[in-house]
């Protein structure tokens, strides 16, 4: 289709007439460009586009980034507020972990920036809405670890059924204290768990493995895998069973979710397992009953309060109870998981670069999308304020095209508008028509960020 077109004035704040939205030789080549309104104001290809990588992150990850040819710069540090606005400016994407934090401030000063990637499980430390605001996707990787917090846990089962935190302890300090009493096999034990979600699914499987019984209490209805079974209560649960892990996410719901009532449920010298959220068991009961013989054991991970870096600094209740295995916060934190991390986020970002896909980003409305396999296909990304008339705006625009493909989506105030529209060379100049859409679309009400990829 030869769209009936119009050149628009190039405007001179949203894109310089020297450098073109698309040059002719890049047209119909399989190479990737990408223009924005916010900062980024001209065409750019995949070996334009800057990546600055923050706290050591992964090496999959910079391998992906410049597997798809961006500029990487890979720092093992975090950076301060200051040097991050810095060196956000012409920044199209930054990979951080925990410790950098990405202030309102420093949005603002990061003209050109489209993604950010939380190589971790938490978000918290982006100002995720003011990302929305500006159309900046957050992207993290929530479960690329849950396989090694259910080996952790596993082990834990395994240790505490054996005292072998307190047989270890006693041989560092060169005392010999050969036992059995109390000390059991798990084959054949009842493990219950509490959120039989990505974890807790998958070390029900581990288990029974081990020749345990399963059960599982979770505020959903799910398919129990291998023989395990689900019961209808938390204290039905408790009642049943010789161990009991937690694996659910902090919510108000799950906060303090155990406390005496519930440990006093546990039958005499059962184990308590929670390696999910510092705020679902309540440190002090917990504590009492290790030290009273109630419970036989103990194995946390996480706690209320954590510090906040590494060396002395713990303090709890639990430290000195029985039988009792403490670990900081490492249930997730291996080299596997640092690695499929790395690659799910890598791959996240790349794919919100190359389509336009928001699978996966926290502050974003979710569209999975497939290439299009037309070479003449130019993708419209919109990301526009959730109110009324700006699809019809945008119709407007595109009812003078082939439009392939349109759908769109809205999360609270942001909504994220893709269209495929064929582009075919004809009398009409392919650049000047790339041009036109550009500037008519980003000139809409209500837009936020306008991105053309092909
Ligand atoms: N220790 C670590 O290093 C580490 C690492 C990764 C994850 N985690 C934590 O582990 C927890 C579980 O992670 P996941 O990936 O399995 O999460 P998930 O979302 O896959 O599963 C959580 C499950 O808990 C269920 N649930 C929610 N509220 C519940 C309630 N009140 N009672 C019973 N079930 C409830 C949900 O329905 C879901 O099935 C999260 O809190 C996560 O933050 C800890």
């Amino acid at each position: 289709m030869n769209p009936a077109y119009t050149p628009a004035p190039a405007t001179p704040d949203l894109l310089s007439q020297s450098t073109p939205l698309v040059s002719e030789s890049k047209m119909f080549l399989k190479t990737k460009t990408t223009a924005v309104q916010n900062g980024m104001k001209q065409a750019v290809s995949n070996c334009q586009i800057k990546v600055l990588l923050l706290e050591n992150i992964n090496s999959t990850a910079l391998k992906i980034f410049q597997g798809e040819g961006y500029q990487v710069e890979h720092l093992t540090k975090a950076l301060s507020e200051e040097e991050l606005i810095e060196k956000i400016k012409d920044v199209h994407i930054i990979g951080l972990r925990s410790k950098t934090k990405i202030t309102e401030k420093v949005l603002n000063a990061a003209e050109n920036i489209l993604a950010i990637g939380c190589f971790c499980i938490g978000t918290n430390q982006v100002n995720l809405e003011v990302a929305a605001k500006k159309s900046i996707a957050v992207f993290n990787s929530p479960f690329s670890n849950s396989r090694s917090v259910a080996e952790l846990v596993l082990a834990e089962i395994i240790f505490l059924s054996r005292q072998l935190g307190d047989r270890n302890n006693e041989m560092h300090k060169g005392v010999w204290n050969k036992v059995s009493k109390n000390c059991y096999e798990v084959r054949g034990k009842k493990l219950g768990i509490v959120g039989y979600g990505h974890i807790g699914s998958q070390l029900s499987v581990l288990a029974e493995a081990l020749g345990m019984q399963v059960y599982f209490y979770d505020v959903l209805q799910l398919m129990p895998l291998g023989s395990a079974k689900p019961v209808a209560t938390l204290q039905e649960l408790l009642s049943i069973v010789d161990v009991v892990t937690f694996h659910v996410p902090e919510t108000p719901d799950t906060k303090e979710m155990v406390g005496e009532k519930e440990i006093r449920a546990l039958r005499p010298g059962s184990y308590l397992i929670n390696a999910s959220r510092g705020t679902v068991v309540q440190i002090a009961p917990l504590a009492k009953a290790l030290r009273d013989g109630h419970l036989g054991g103990a194995a946390i991970d996480v706690y209320p309060s954590e510090p906040a870096r590494n060396g002395e600094g713990f303090e709890s209740e639990l430290i000195g109870c029985p039988n009792t295995i403490l670990s900081p916060h490492i249930g997730g934190s291996t080299e596997e998981a640092q690695s499929m991390i790395g690659i799910e986020v890598g791959n996240a970002i790349t794919k919100f670069m190359s389509q336009g896909s928001t699978l996966g980003a926290v502050n974003f409305p979710q569209i999975e999308l497939r290439p299009s396999n037309d070479p003449s296909s130019v993708r419209i990304l919109f990301a526009h304020n959730n109110v009324p008339g700006v699809l019809k705006s945008i119709n407007n625009v595109l009812s003078d095209y082939n439009v392939e493909r349109q759908t769109s989506e809205s999360k609270g105030d942001l909504a994220y508008l893709v269209a495929d529209v064929l582009i075919r060379p004809g009398e009409n100049d392919a650049n000047s028509i790339l041009s036109h859409l550009y500037h008519t679309i980003s000139a809409l009400p209500h837009g936020i960020s306008t991105r053309l990829i092909q």
